[in-house]
């Protein structure tokens, strides 16, 4: 008999659980609102802050230059191979929990933790990147209306101790310098509030939120491209392919959102056709967009000035066009707010599920008594959320999210593979193509995408990667739900 470490909950079981009427959501989205909102998910802070970094360069990193087209094509391929895989999962076990719920039924229950805990890295780490990018476009949009923030009050550590004269202007306790990024706590606040009095993301508003970034967006591109001199696109890689893969690495994060596709399977009209659709033409509108973003950034300035935390906007002062400057940071601010609403909405879910099946403490799956939200689970995640925005840099926060979200598309595209060969007679509406390529595929991009993350990054992975393997063992197999129903059933049946 196999370890119960990889004891799995059947695909049958997983269904007939989320079939109990107390647990039904509404079936209204069809593929239009889900490629809505995944697009939704998708555009935020990767393309309006990332770009910068990864097409600079800084210190720590080597810039892809006007490169980073390509970059943002290949990351775009290795999403796709990935997105299949969701998709044929997404489509086989339409209910919510992403992921996690799919190892849970092909890779069992130690593998579904690893997921679940790794895909704190994918929400809520993805999150203080996101609330760090809206304080940058926030405090751009104050500074257009004439309005300065205390840059004590708007920055992080990592920011101002490169700089001496920011270091002596704050103030200081105990002879310690006191920075802060206000603006990213007082936002996760805010949300964090909505979120435990039960906003519920209308698929209407969701449709006025991708407008706009949409209009930002291509806004952007017909604006700029009146502006573009190729010979900024020379050097093409001005750090060959080491810029353009480290580009890559970061701007990964640019895509993270379309398996957030996945978690809305139980309130889908049609999961089994239309989840792909949303999956992959989400994908595909995105990458349309980015690549082009990214040909106009790097060809009406040179890529050496976009190493700022907003690069879009600056790129259009330094052409002079301040009134459209004024109009993105107003449109990335708007955008920024609905990835933080997606994603803080998305974090708590996960921990309910976990909960569910006792992987968590109980209090996790605790709805509020007049709310009827996961208070609990919405109220952590704010908290930690808000404190680590207060004081990380943006590309330290990036590139942890993307290194676990990476990790966690190497264990789904497993997954499809393993169900493939334990299950092969259930009945898939969507089948990815050319199994076992397409996986392999997906799991080598992966890699290489991880092998590009700086070595500190990787450290901070393995130390939560144990520190999860510590907490599962000494809380989770302990008192997982499917360890005691089957402890129930072998004493109903030895
Ligand atoms: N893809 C999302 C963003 O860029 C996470 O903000």
């Amino acid at each position: 008999m196999a370890s119960p470490l990889f004891h799995r909950k059947t695909v049958d079981r997983i269904l007939r659980e989320a079939d109990r009427p107390e647990h039904q959501l509404k079936r209204v989205l069809g593929p239009l609102s889900l490629t809505a909102l995944g697009i939704g998910a998708i555009i935020g802070a990767g393309i309006f802050a990332t770009t910068g970094t990864a097409a600079a360069g800084d210190s720590l990193r080597v810039g892809a230059g006007p490169g980073l087209i390509l970059s943002y094509f290949l990351t775009a391929v290795a999403c796709g191979f990935c997105a299949l895989c969701y998709a044929e999962l997404a489509s086989m076990i339409p209910i919510s929990g992403s992921a996690y719920t799919y190892a849970y039924a092909t890779l069992g229950e130690f593998v579904a933790w690893v997921i679940g805990w790794d895909l704190i890295l994918e929400y809520a780490v993805g999150n203080v990147a996101v609330a760090v990018s809206w304080s940058g476009y926030f405090q751009d949009l104050l500074r257009g209306m004439g309005i300065e923030i205390p840059k004590w009050l708007a920055t992080n550590y990592n920011n101002a101790i490169q700089s001496p004269e920011l270091l002596s202007s704050a103030p200081h306790i105990f002879g310690i310098p006191l920075f802060i990024n206000l603006p990213a706590v007082v936002i996760v606040a805010a949300i964090t509030t909505l979120l435990v009095i039960g906003i519920r993301e209308s698929s209407n508003f969701n449709s006025v939120i991708v407008a706009i970034k949409l209009v930002v967006v291509v806004g952007f591109i017909v604006v700029g491209a009146k502006y573009v001199k190729p010979a900024h696109w020379q050097p093409f890689m001005p750090n060959g392919w080491t810029g353009v893969l480290t580009g890559a690495s970061l701007v990964f994060f640019a895509y993270i959102g379309f398996d957030a596709v996945s978690t809305t399977a139980e309130e889908c009209r049609n999961p089994q056709r239309d989840l792909p659709i949303g999956m992959i033409a989400s994908l595909i509108v995105c990458t349309i967009l980015y690549v082009a973003v990214t040909a106009v950034l790097t060809g009406i300035v040179p890529y050496q000035e976009l190493g700022t935390a907003e690069p879009l906007s600056t790129a259009l002062r330094l052409i002079h066009l301040n009134w459209a400057s004024g109009i993105l940071s107003f449109g990335a601010v708007i955008a920024m707010t609905a990835v933080l609403l997606v994603f803080q909405m998305g974090q708590p879910r996960i921990f309910f599920s976990m909960s569910r099946d006792g992987l968590l403490p109980r209090k996790f799956s605790t709805v509020h008594p007049r709310f009827r939200t996961p208070h609990v689970p919405t109220i952590l995640t704010g908290v930690a959320v808000a404190a680590f925005a207060a004081f990380v840099d943006i590309n330290s926060a990036v590139e942890f999210t993307n290194i676990g979200t990476l990790f966690a598309f190497i264990l789904v595209a497993t997954g499809v593979m393993v169900l493939r060969y334990s299950d092969p007679s259930r009945v898939r509406p969507f089948r990815c193509p050319w199994v076992p390529v397409i996986p392999v595929l997906a799991i080598i991009s992966c890699i290489v995408l991880m092998g590009y993350l700086p070595w500190v990054t990787w450290l901070r992975f393995i130390g939560w990667f144990l520190l999860g393997i510590v907490i599962y063992f000494l809380y989770g197999q302990k008192n997982s739900k499917l360890r005691a129903q089957e402890r129930t059933e072998a004493g109903a049946n030895p």
